[in-house]
């Protein structure tokens, strides 16, 4: 049977410029560029969220494919495959369409109280069982492919488990990105009978057990081919550290010699200060001084007065993750520098309730924005003078590589991507890009940002850092080739192989 000859079929459930939670969708939307630019054929499944504008991006159902059915707990439920072309590219992107599970407002969670969907073990198992009918559908025989995190982790079991007989499947390979471990899927054991898997697998010990509960992310490490996480320091780190390993670290020795660390690069499109149209002054290494308005634009939208202070932005899941447990801890300290924050996030309820309580305190030196907004996220790279991330671990972080090239000096604990990517500045700014932290407490961080507005000080050395690190390279080619090297190696690759009785 001749099927459609891919490379590699991408799945993801984030993407940019359709959906995006975090990271995951700023890769997803422009790693698929790159690789076209290398010659890699490549298609991407995404879900289609009720956010989604079908007009806008011409999004329409799949002519020559009928709705599709698939089992999800014991009952069917139905989907149109839809389609549309990546904006400004070739590249097909593919859209799995049904009203019950993403017909309501947000992608993982409750908005308003950001707890996870009752049902998510549900969508799981139908998103990953509808992308498997789809390329059964569409009959693509990919050489690779490629899941990101856990919300596609079920491919690669499904793969090995059930297609080994499939002439256009039984060559196509896989591919794990990790680009968080602290997110793993872990349901009940009645999960695996939910996905139409055997319940006798779930064994002890066994891929299909983890601690009495099933781990979606462990399933996938084990079923994968090849596995890759987006930083060389946080594949370091998972796999030899309890700490960061979240538990899998074990996992992650044991599949060590096919775990690799690839870098993640920004869209150098979407994120530059001579072009950005969500800014409302463009600027560039050559004249700074839009830099200099946009941080009164951004005072104004933070309701914060005007001044020379140093201006510390940040733009982040409001999450343990991004350490905003030691910037509490540390605030008090911090409202006693001559400096101001502009904040812009949302997640847990905790920070909300603290973060709105720290603004009423310091009217004049802490302004919020609790919610999602890529334009305010864009004005707080550009106007802000420093931009802190904290993080407890960070397997890349993305933010930290927009500030350089914004000419917005980074401050960020040194782990996973930000120690790859941000290394101390010099006092006269010859060297470095950044202010970093080693040990996990408010009083490295604190000690940073002190270190940091005593650099603010010397107006020559912060413009000279400032125009030097605006022309680091971060884009996504170098990685791409990376990404294409593994696909290489990836192909006809599957991790343990169970086949049906
Ligand atoms: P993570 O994926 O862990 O959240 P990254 O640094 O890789 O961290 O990527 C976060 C992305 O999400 C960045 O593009 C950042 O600008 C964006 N982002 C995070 N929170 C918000 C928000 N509240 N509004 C707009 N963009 C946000
Ligand atoms: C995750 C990580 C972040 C990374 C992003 C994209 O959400 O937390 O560090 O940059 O994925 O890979």
């Amino acid at each position: 049977m001749a099927g459609k000859k891919l490379d590699v079929v991408m799945v993801s459930t984030e993407m940019v410029p359709f959906s995006k939670v975090g990271g995951l969708a700023d890769v997803v939307g422009a790693l698929p560029d790159e690789l076209e630019k290398l010659g890699c054929s490549l298609v991407v499944f995404t879900p289609l969220y009720s956010e989604v504008s079908r007009e806008k991006f011409g999004i329409s159902a799949e002519k020559d494919i009928k709705p599709i059915r698939v089992m999800v707990a014991g009952k069917p439920r139905e989907f149109t495959l839809c389609s549309c072309l990546k904006p400004g590219t070739g590249i097909k992107v593919y859209f799995i369409e049904n009203d019950y599970y993403y017909g309501r407002k947000g992608i993982y969670t409750v908005p308003e109280t950001g707890e996870a969907f009752k049902d998510e073990d549900e969508r799981i198992i139908f998103f990953n069982r509808a992308v498997m009918e789809s390329m059964k559908a569409l009959k693509l025989s990919p050489g690779v492919i490629h899941c990101n995190d856990f919300h596609s982790g079920l491919l690669p079991v499904y793969l090995s488990i059930e297609e080994s007989d499939n002439e256009l499947l039984k060559n196509t390979g896989t591919v794990f990105s990790v680009h968080n471990l602290a997110y793993q899927g872990l349901f009940e054991p009645d999960f695996l009978e939910k996905a139409g898997l055997d319940p006798q697998l779930f064994q002890p010990m066994s891929p299909f057990e983890f601690w009495g509960r099933v781990n979606v992310m462990k399933m996938a490490l084990m079923f994968s081919g090849l596995i890759n996480t987006v930083s060389r320091s946080y594949a370091e780190e998972i796999s030899e550290s309890e700490e960061y390993g979240y538990g899998l670290e074990g996992v992650l020795k044991y599949r060590g010699k096919d775990l690799i660390g690839i870098l993640n690069g920004i869209d150098p499109a979407a994120w530059d200060p001579a072009t950005d149209e969500l800014i409302p002054h463009r600027y560039s290494i050559n004249d700074l001084s839009g830099k200099k308005l946009n941080r009164d634009a951004l005072l104004r939208e933070f309701g914060l007065p005007s001044g020379d202070e140093p201006v510390i932005g940040i733009v982040s899941r409001l999450v343990d993750q991004k350490g905003f447990d030691i910037l509490s801890e540390a605030f008090e300290d911090l409202m006693k520098m001559n400096l101001k924050f502009a904040i812009l996030g949302t997640g847990q309820k905790k920070y909300h309730d603290l973060y709105t309580e720290l603004s009423a305190k310091y009217p004049e030196k802490l302004g919020i924005r609790l919610g999602f907004s890529d334009k305010t996220a864009h004005l707080v790279e550009a106007g802000s003078d420093f931009f802190l991330m904290p993080s407890l671990y960070e397997p890349c972080g993305l933010n930290q590589m927009y500030s350089l090239r914004y000419g917005t000096i980074p401050i960020v604990r040194s782990t996973g991507g930000l120690k790859d990517t941000v290394s101390e500045l010099s006092a006269r700014g010859n060297r470095g890009n950044g202010f970093t932290f080693e040990e996990y407490s408010s009083k490295a961080l604190a000690g940073a940002i002190g270190r940091a507005m005593d650099f603010f000080a010397d107006s020559s050395a912060v413009e000279k850092a400032i125009k030097r690190m605006m022309k680091e390279d971060h884009s996504w080619e170098a990685s791409a080739r990376e990404y294409m090297k593994m696909y290489e190696n990836a192909r006809g690759r599957t991790g343990i192989r169970l086949t049906r009785q």
